[in-house]
């Protein structure tokens, strides 16, 4: 039987990539934007934390436009983790911090579950 080698795989650049919606939409749209409501405060509380803990070149923290989930938002999502946090305030940022990027682990309370993907497609179910 011939061995068929497996694909290489890339080592990731960072231990932890956290994506921040800063998203601004124009001030008619009647849509929400995390950009405004929230997103460059939690943008920049996460660098801070990165720097206070001298992760800088192993934690990355980068704004991006919409992430898909404008109705809970301000959101933010951890690679490699897959882990959602939305509607969430830099004063929450300390322990998720804390917890999953520090500790690789997640807060129940907080992390985005199937119930909150339900949730967001009720909304715009009635939108
Ligand atoms: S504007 Fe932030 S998820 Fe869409």
């Amino acid at each position: 039987m011939t061995e068929i080698p497996l694909p290489m795989v890339p080592a990731a650049k960072f231990k932890k990539h956290i994506l921040i919606c800063t998203n601004e939409r124009s001030e008619g749209d009647s849509r929400r934007s995390c950009g405004r409501c929230g997103g460059h405060e939690l943008r920049m509380r996460l660098l801070a934390l990165i720097q206070e803990h001298g992760l800088k070149g192993q934690v990355r923290a980068n704004k991006t436009h919409c992430l898909d989930v404008c109705e809970l938002g301000p959101a933010i999502v951890i690679y490699p983790d897959n882990l959602w946090y939305v509607g969430i305030t830099p004063a929450d940022l300390d322990a998720i911090f804390a917890q999953s990027i520090l500790a690789d682990n997640y807060i129940p309370e907080q992390v985005a579950t199937d119930a909150t993907w339900e949730r967001l497609r009720q909304l715009r179910a009635k939108a």
